[in-house]
């Protein structure tokens, strides 16, 4: 595992700074990559975080700067309940964000959870992914995504990636079915893989909250927790408030 670059964390404010922070991050790389790239993939984490970060990107003066027709919405993992469930991390980011901004809705590529169970789920989103990616490779340029969100759990999981489950050693599948959540909300869930969340241009943690500042500090000390597995192909940016900053850390 490779070592975690302390360079890598930046603290931030508080909430309202971290989306300030991620959105302008997300509108230039996109208008970066919008200039050799027609279409854009954006690759959204569920849980609470981002909330705030979405509602602020479909506004001004984020909105106009962004080509929303070319990008195309994925996500990290999801809770494999059924879409209009409030647990649901699609139907989170579709109210925050994707229902308020001018979003083709063939360009939003949800995990499906009206289908036998997250196995299945995973499947169908890996061959979804294939189709996108044209036949491209996860380990070769050019890569999937050109910002992948994450987030951090206090037990140091991300995505739905837990510490001690056998996904985290995943090297071929682009995604997984998990039969039981390793943290709340305690259902089965969809996830990707490190293999394709890797593949990104740039790669951007979000954190907030006094219970996350043992996982920061955890990672800092290059515990070989999910979080600190993560990576990119590009670039890493771990993005952490004020309130998860551990003591001591600069
Ligand atoms: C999920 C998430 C998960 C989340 C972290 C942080 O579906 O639960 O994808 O990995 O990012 O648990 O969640 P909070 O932002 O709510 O603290």
């Amino acid at each position: 595992m490779e070592r975690f670059a302390p360079s890598r964390i930046h603290f931030v404010g508080d909430e309202a700074a971290l989306a300030r922070d991620a959105a302008e991050r997300i509108v230039r790389r996109l208008a970066h990559a919008s200039r050799d790239r027609e279409r854009l993939a954006v690759c959204l984490t569920g849980g609470s975080t981002p909330r705030h970060l979405y509602a602020l990107l479909a506004t001004e003066p984020y909105g106009a700067r962004l080509p929303w027709p070319r990008i195309h919405w994925f996500f990290t993992d999801e809770r494999f309940v059924p879409h209009d469930d409030e647990r649901n991390n699609a139907r989170m980011a579709i109210d925050a964000l994707l229902d308020r901004a001018p979003v083709p809705r063939e360009n939003v590529h949800r995990m499906r959870t009206d289908v036998a169970d997250a196995h299945e789920s995973a499947k169908l989103y890996e061959t979804e992914l294939r189709a996108f990616h044209a036949g491209g490779r996860i380990d070769k340029p050019p890569p999937l995504f050109d910002v992948v969100l994450m987030g951090l759990g206090p037990d140091g999981h991300t995505a739905s990636l837990y510490p001690g489950h056998a996904s985290i050693d995943e090297t071929k599948r682009w995604a997984l079915g998990i039969d039981m959540a390793g943290y709340e909300p305690y259902v089965p869930r969809v996830t990707l893989t490190f293999p394709a969340l890797a593949s990104a241009r740039e790669m951007l943690f979000l954190v907030s909250g006094e219970d996350k500042c043992h996982a920061i500090a955890r990672v800092m000390q290059n515990e070989d927790l999910p979080s600190a597995r993560a990576h990119s192909e590009g670039e890493l940016l771990w993005l952490v408030t004020r309130s998860a900053r551990p003591a001591g850390a600069h």
